[in-house]
């Protein structure tokens, strides 16, 4: 077994390492870069150079999600460390035994796009056709082809900074230019002038994440309706990232730009299984949109993953009804969140915000003298992992800290910054 301190160093050293390689891979010219083979390159040959698409490609949270030792508290994983409900397990199981194991509708089976399409009425109010669905392996997959659907190389997406880590690396993998908007600095949500003002004749589309990864705001109607607003009035998409949605922690619903006038023509929306349902690993999710977008969509998929495994669609269809399980998990998430709130609350330094859904909580570091780098790595050396948010544009001074983690890693975390920044 490591000991403590040699794990704490081995975290720290590997998360370093993979941020040097990050910055010498944009530093170095694609002509210079070396090439490993096993047994070295031949002297004459000429080595082929993977595409430059790839230079300077950014990998997110990736440096700072390295798996530590088990003594560290772990408060970075957009995981739920719940298991998956059993009824999911058992239908997945049930399939394989069936011989579900072949090709099958490239959308994903007609009973599973239907019963989305029931989902999307009854939690959510959003009208779509069973057709207008695709199911795709994760969100990710999702993203990448409504990223497709909407913008062609040297298009202009605007994202709200901060936003998720793999939105610009995906925009920029398929030749889209990311525009960053920062969100208010008091509640992060989204600043609609300056969304504006970032318009030019080359944005195609506004994406946002609503609730939010890493901040967890939730954005309130007014503020979904002034954006399809602006999506009109400039003609954009909208692609509305909603796999969060069913972790709303405020009083007023989560609403998606589809249920607005003049919005359901321009949205595309994205969720999937992963964080309600518990699902991360099982891969899948889905697109929801108008007919010609979702035509496109069937085209991307034909052409890439064909579908996701067939015994999952059953799985994924019963998790639809599995209110019990999502309902169970919310209750935890909530209790978590108080004491991850509270927690953070009673330190000096820091400064916390509502936290109102998802399961992050969104920390001002900037109290404490540190940048959120070395407040990062400072807090690794006391036995807590969490995420310096400037790895990603617009979170300096921030941290994201995960209560999707067990109460007891929450109150062990807590503990360990308390001792550390309190000098307890
Ligand atoms: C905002 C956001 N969108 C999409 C995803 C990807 O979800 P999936 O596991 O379904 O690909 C994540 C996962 O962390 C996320 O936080």
């Amino acid at each position: 077994m490591h000991s403590y301190s040699a794990t704490r160093a081995m975290v720290s050293h590997e998360a370093r390492r993979l941020l040097e390689e990050c910055s010498a891979r944009a530093r170095t010219s694609p002509s210079t870069s070396p090439h490993t083979l096993m047994d070295g390159p031949h002297p004459l040959a000429a080595v082929p150079r993977v595409a430059s698409r790839f230079d300077g490609l950014g990998v997110g949270f990736a440096p700072y999600l390295q798996p530590p030792g088990p003594e560290v508290s772990r408060l970075t994983v957009g995981e739920p460390g719940f298991g998956t409900p059993r009824e999911v397990i058992d239908a997945a199981i049930a399939g394989l035994e069936a011989g579900d194991t072949k090709y099958s509708r490239c959308a994903g089976t007609l009973d599973l796009c239907q019963a989305v399409a029931d989902y999307l009425e009854k939690h959510h109010g959003i009208k779509v056709g069973s057709g207008d669905v695709v199911i795709t392996p994760g969100a990710k997959q999702a993203l990448l082809y409504s990223f497709m659907i909407t913008t062609m190389p040297g298009d202009e997406a605007i994202l709200l900074a901060p936003s998720w880590a793999s939105y610009e690396p995906m925009l920029q993998l398929i030749g889209a230019v990311p525009v960053h908007v920062q969100v208010r600095e008091d509640d992060f949500h989204p600043d609609c002038d300056a969304i504006r003002a970032a318009i030019t004749d080359k944005t195609r589309m506004i994406l946002i994440n609503s609730p939010c990864n890493p901040t967890g705001a939730v954005y309130t109607p007014a503020e979904i309706a002034e954006i399809v607003e602006i999506a009109v009035e400039h003609d954009l998409w909208i692609v509305s990232d909603e796999i969060y949605a069913r972790l709303n922690w405020m009083d007023y619903p989560h609403v998606s730009p589809a249920t607005i006038p003049g919005g359901a023509a321009r949205t595309l929306i994205v969720n999937g299984w992963s964080k309600s349902w518990a699902m991360t690993g099982m891969r899948v999710g889905f697109l929801a949109g108008p007919p010609e977008a979702m035509k496109a969509a069937v085209k991307s998929q034909a052409n890439s993953a064909s579908h996701i495994p067939t015994f999952m669609m059953e799985a994924a269809r019963v998790a639809l009804s599995c209110d019990d399980a999502v309902e169970h998990f919310n209750a935890e998430y909530l209790k978590r969140r108080e004491i991850m709130r509270d927690g953070l609350s009673s330190i000096p330094g820091l400064r916390v915000g509502e936290c109102e859904g998802a399961f992050y909580t969104y920390v001002d570091v900037r109290g404490t003298g540190m940048s959120d780098i070395e407040f990062a790595d400072g807090a690794l050396e006391a036995g807590v992992q969490l995420i310096p948010a400037s790895l990603i544009a617009g979170g300096e001074g921030f941290v994201r800290i995960s209560y999707a983690a067990d109460e007891n890693v929450i109150h062990e975390g807590l503990a360990r910054l308390r001792a550390w920044l309190c000098d307890e």
